[in-house]
Parts: structure tokens; C-alpha cells; sequence
């Protein structure tokens, strides 16, 4: 059986903790060793009136069992007061529950000013001041858990809850950034929409249905998301009488009404409605990039048919291009390397290739009667003519190479890579765009042995925050992903990469210390060195060979990719893929704790 989820050490805060939802998880906290801080102000439901005795009472009845609680009787809207108590008395905040809530249900016309300002001032004011009250402590500790309490009104809308429904759904938005913000400190932030028995669906739910839906059928959800082996993060949760959903956003695929040298028009809006409002085959956005990429991909495709017309738009692009005439075309220094089997061996070790996997052995013993060098090795000799310092030589730029992240990759291979050899790079800017708060440089990079052709690379090569200088944001240059199917994957590879990975990885000539030195990952906001996202890409092509083309390397192609987010050395990769005829779509994730429990 699983070893039981505890909390020993850790401090938990929970807001409105006097009765209903609030008191099962302090108490449920508590019982599995965390120090608990019961917050609440004693009011009436309506929010009318204070007093200690809800608090106290809970504190009471978590020291009989023998557990620790302090009360705090404050306002959540008085957060920095609410967190302080728990500082004071367990000296450190780990996890803070914002559940602390009132109702002033009226049909939307009759809403007052007072009604509408203290549901927000309770609900979303409260749990932004607790939570940034709480904020620091967690961001220097490195650890924190966040529950915003949301509610299915605010998720679909309820007759006479206007007020409440915004509020809730503002937790949702507030929950959504903070997972953002928090998650290179290890601070996630979830959110949960209860169905629950209280005081507060008294009025709501038949007098049976109150008595079924214990608080305690959505409290376990609640300690899980807070341990600290959970991973997930920035999600929504609907919860009550022991069934527990996740929800998410989707997306129609949508359609154009604009051509490149037309106007937009309402006619042409109402005549794709249908188009726009077609659910099938959505998609399921999960991060603002998600939706930006979206609108570029659509931007691209009406550029691809005409460009746009509107002057404005050629007027922000030759002002941004002229900046960067001197950049666009230019070409870094040749640059020749040769190769070994000892560096093609090392190669395939580092993207995980190994004795476990005995079709492995072409790629790691040079006996072999097939010997083959790994097709994505292609990219390491691609990277090296870049790597050694041209980028921060491209005239009409300035290129802070702190800020550099390697967004994409694209690589096409002419034919399969000699064992070993020799081979000249020619590297080549061919865009620079602006992504708002990223400038990206497209570089194009063809290899070449002897006088024949044998791959070309493109990085997009990401500068952080030299972006917005009004410049356009895509390119017919730029080799594009494309969205994986949506239905469940034909094939999924899981391969755990080891805690050498990266060490052994960067053998192959990417040296930057963010993968090795433990303090230089943390300078870069890191809590330990991450995996290079090249070496990711080298597992998962690996995954896709194995899978699809029985390790034959003449029958690779060409491969596109997007780093999404960091791995760590010693985490599992699970590599899901489908077959859209010749061409194998796959993403690749962290393999989650929670699935290998
Ligand atoms: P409840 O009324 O039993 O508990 C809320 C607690 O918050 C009360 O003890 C109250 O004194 C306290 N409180 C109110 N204003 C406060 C303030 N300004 N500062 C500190 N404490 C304050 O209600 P219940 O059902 O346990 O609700 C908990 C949370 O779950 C609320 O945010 C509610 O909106 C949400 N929720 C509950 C649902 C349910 O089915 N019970 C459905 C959807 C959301």
C-alpha cells in the first residue's frame, strides 16, 4: 500500500477554517502532523458580525486529539495580520487554503454597491493579501502549496450570484498566475470548486443531500494537491461526495474571416459561425503561449495567402527590419568539426541509448555489423559552429547571451550521417522576430561534407526580454510545429534519464553550467542543475526511431520541436506518439509521480 501522505513539519494556514469545508481540512491537516493556523472571523454567512468562538472551537478540538493549531480571528482581508500568526507561532508558512467565504445572493438588477464590494473583498481581495502575505516566505524556502476555492457558479454562472461568480472566477485567473509566477520556486497554486454541506448551501441543497456531501468527501483532494510529492500545478479541480474532475479549457479550431488584402468584415464573421463555433476536433489550450502560438499560426497563414494589406502593419515591419538590416542574412564564421565513433557513441549514451535495450547496440558498440550514428547527432556539430561566439557578433545586434534560451528546433537530414567524419557548417540568420517579450533570431545552419549537403538545422534561438521593439512576428522562413492529433497517442515510450544525463550529455560539446553547477542553476532560477532540452530531443527521437522505424536511420527525415519545460536529471520521460501517415507527431512529458504510484 502507499505510504501515508503526512505533513509533519509543515505549516498549513487555513482561512475560514470556524466551520463547513475550512474545519475538515484543518482538522484533516493537523491529524497527519502539520501545525495549523485556524483563521476566521466568526461572522454570520451574509459576512455580518465576528467573534472567536468558531476558531476556537476548531483549535479545541484539533489540541484534543493531540494535534497543534493556534487560532487567528482576523479578516482575511487583513492578510499580512493572518499570516503573521502563523510566523509567530510555527515560525514558517508552507501551504495557505483560501476558503474563507461569504454569500449575498441577489438577482443581478438588485445588486448594491455593498453587496457586490464585500463579496469581492472577501473572496478575492482576502485571498490575494493572505496569499501575498504568505508569498516571500515561500519564495525563499523554495516550497509552497496554494488553494484558491473557486465554485462551479462562478465556472458556469448561477441565477442571482453575480457578484459571487465574478469573484470566483477571479480566483480562478489570480490561481492560473500565481502558478505561473511560482513555479520556479516549487510554489504551485491549484484551485478547487466544492459541492459541499454547510451553512452556506443550507439554503441551496435538499436537507439529505446536506447531510451526504461531507466536507470531508473534498479534503482529501485538498491535502493531496498540498503534499509536497504533488506536482500538479495551475489546475481546476470540481469536487464533492468523493468524485473528483479535472476541467480545463478548449478551443474550437476556428476559422479565418480575413484575406490578406480585404478588410474584415461582420458579414464574413457570420458566415464561418458555424466554422468558429465547431467543437469538433478541438483543441485544449493550456498556456497563454498555446493561444498566442494560435494567433500566429494564423497570422502566417493569411500572410502565406497575399500578406496583410493594412499600411500600418509594412510600415512597423520596415522600420523594425531596418533595424536589423545588417543582422538578417548575416553569416557567422565557417566553422569545420570532425567526428568519431568515440564521439558518436558518447552521443547516443548521452540521449540515453544503453544496454537495456538490446537493439541499442548499433548506436553504442562500433562492432556492429550496422553501426549507425544517431540521426539527431546532426544537430550537435550545427550547434557547435553557433556556439562559439558569433551570436553575439551579428551586426545591428545586441545579443545578452545570459538571456539566450533555445526555443525550437528543426533539423532535415539529406542522408544518414557517416559514423564518423568530418563537417563544415555554414550558420545564417535568416529572421529576426519579435515576440513581445522575446526577440528571436532564426538561425539556419547547413552542413556540409566535402561539397554534399548532409543536414540543416534551425535553431530559434529565444533572447529574453529584447523583444517589443515593434517588429513582425513571424516569418516564412521559420519551420513550424504542428499540433499533435487530438485523440489519445498509437504509442507511448517511458525511459527514465539518469542522474549523470547531463554530465554525460554535455560530453558532447554544450558545456554551459546551467546542467552541471548547482549554483549556477539556482542564479538562473533553478533548484538544480535542469537537462539539456537538445538532450530531451535526442530521447525523444530515439523513442520514435525504436518505435516506428525499428532503429533504421535511413528512414528518418526531418524533425520539429518546441521546449516547453524544464527536466531535471533522473526524471522519467514519456514519449506519446501517433501516425499520421508517414510523419509521426509526439510530444514528450514528465513522467509524474502521480503515475508511477
Ligand atoms: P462556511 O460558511 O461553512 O465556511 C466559511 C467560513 O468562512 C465561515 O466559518 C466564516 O466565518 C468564514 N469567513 C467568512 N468571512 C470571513 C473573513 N472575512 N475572514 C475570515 N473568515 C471568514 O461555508 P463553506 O461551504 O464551508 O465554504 C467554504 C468555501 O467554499 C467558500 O469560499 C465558499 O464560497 C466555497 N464554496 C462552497 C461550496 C459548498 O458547496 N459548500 C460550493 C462552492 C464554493
Amino acid at each position: 500500500m502507499a505510504s501515508p501522505l503526512r505533513f509533519d513539519g509543515r505549516v498549513v494556514l487555513v482561512t475560514g477554517a470556524g466551520g463547513g469545508l475550512g474545519r475538515a481540512y484543518a482538522l484533516a491537516f493537523a491529524e497527519r502532523g502539520a501545525s495549523v493556523v485556524v483563521n476566521d472571523l466568526g461572522g454570520d454567512f451574509m459576512g455580518v458580525g465576528k467573534g472567536s468562538l468558531a476558531a476556537d472551537k476548531v483549535v479545541e478540538e484539533i489540541r484534543r486529539k493531540g494535534g497543534r493549531a493556534v487560532a487567528n480571528y482576523d479578516s482575511v482581508d487583513a492578510g499580512e495580520k493572518v499570516v503573521k500568526t502563523a510566523l509567530d507561532a510555527f515560525g514558517r508558512i508552507d501551504v495557505v487554503i483560501n476558503n474563507a467565504g461569504i454569500l449575498r445572493d441577489r438577482s443581478f438588477g438588485r445588486i448594491s454597491d455593498e453587496d457586490w464590494d464585500i463579496i469581492q473583498r472577501v473572496h478575492l481581495r482576502g485571498s490575494f493579501l493572505v496569499t501575498r502575505a504568505a508569498w516571500d516566505h515561500m519564495k525563499k524556502q523554495k516550497f509552497g502549496r496554494i488553494i484558491m476555492t473557486s465554485s462551479a457558479s462562478g465556472i458556469y454562472g448561477n441565477f442571482g450570484q453575480a457578484n459571487y461568480c465574478a469573484a470566483k472566477l477571479g480566483l480562478l485567473g489570480l490561481s492560473n498566475c500565481l502558478a505561473v509566477e511560482g513555479e520556479k520556486s516549487n510554489i504551485h497554486c491549484n484551485t478547487i470548486a466544492p459541492t459541499a454541506g454547510s451553512r452556506l448551501t443550507q439554503n441551496i441543497l435538499p436537507d439529505d443531500l446536506l447531510e451526504a456531501l461531507k466536507p470531508d468527501y473534498v479534503a482529501p483532494l485538498v491535502l493531496w494537491l498540498c503534499h509536497e510529492s504533488c506536482e500538479e500545478n495551475g489546475s481546476l479541480f470540481e469536487v464533492g461526495a468523493g468524485w473528483i474532475g479535472k476541467s480545463r479549457w478548449e478551443r474550437t479550431l476556428g476559422a479565418i474571416v480575413r484575406q490578406r488584402t480585404q478588410p474584415m468584415t461582420p458579414e464574413a464573421v457570420k458566415a464561418n459561425w458555424t466554422k468558429i463555433c465547431d467543437f469538433d476536433n478541438a483543441t485544449k489550450p493550456q498556456r497563454i503561449q498555446d493561444s498566442i502560438d494560435g494567433i500566429i499560426e494564423a497570422l502566417n497563414k493569411i500572410d502565406s495567402d497575399g500578406g496583410v494589406s493594412a499600411n500600418h502593419t509594412s510600415n512597423v515591419t520596415s522600420t523594425a527590419t531596418s533595424g536589423f538590416a545588417g543582422a538578417i542574412g548575416h553569416k557567422l564564421p565557417p566553422f569545420s568539426s570532425s567526428y568519431t565513433e568515440l564521439d558518436t557513441i558518447m552521443y547516443a549514451l548521452g540521449v540515453g541509448a544503453s544496454l537495456k535495450e538490446p537493439k541499442d547496440l548499433k548506436f553504442i558498440y562500433e562492432g556492429s555489423s550496422d553501426f549507425s550514428c544517431l540521426p539527431t547527432f546532426g544537430v550537435i556539430l550545427a550547434q557547435k559552429s553557433i556556439m562559439g561566439g558569433g551570436l553575439a557578433e551579428i551586426p545591428g545586434l545586441s545579443v545578452n547571451l545570459a538571456k539566450v534560451l533555445h526555443g525550437e528546433q528543426y533539423l532535415e537530414l539529406y542522408k544518414p550521417l557517416p559514423r564518423a567524419g568530418k563537417l563544415k557548417c555554414e550558420a545564417i540568420v535568416a529572421d529576426v522576430l519579435d515576440k513581445g517579450s522575446s526577440l528571436i533570431i532564426l538561425m539556419d545552419v547547413y552542413s556540409y561534407s566535402g561539397e554534399e549537403l548532409i543536414c540543416y538545422n534551425q535553431f530559434s534561438i529565444f533572447v529574453v526580454g529584447a523583444g517589443g521593439f515593434g517588429g513582425k512576428r513571424t516569418s516564412d522562413k521559420a519551420k513550424v510545429a504542428v499540433a499533435i492529433p487530438n485523440r489519445p497517442p498509437d504509442a507511448v515510450l517511458t525511459d527514465t534519464t539518469s542522474l549523470s544525463q547531463a554530465a554525460l550529455y554535455r560530453l558532447s560539446g554544450d558545456w554551459n553550467p546551467l546542467h552541471i553547477d548547482p549554483d549556477f542553476a539556482n542564479l538562473a532560477g533553478f533548484d538544480k542543475p535542469i537537462l539539456h532540452g537538445l538532450c530531451t530531443f535526442g530521447f525523444s527521437a530515439r523513442h520514435v526511431l525504436q518505435q516506428f522505424a525499428d532503429n533504421d536511420v535511413s528512414r528518418f527525415k526531418a524533425i520539429k520541436v518546441r521546449f516547453a519545460k524544464p527536466v531535471y536529471p533522473g526524471q522519467t520521460l514519456q514519449t506519446e506518439m501517433w501516425k499520421e501517415g508517414n510523419r509521426i507527431h509526439f510530444q514528450t512529458k514528465r513522467f509524474s509521480k502521480k503515475q508511477e504510484d
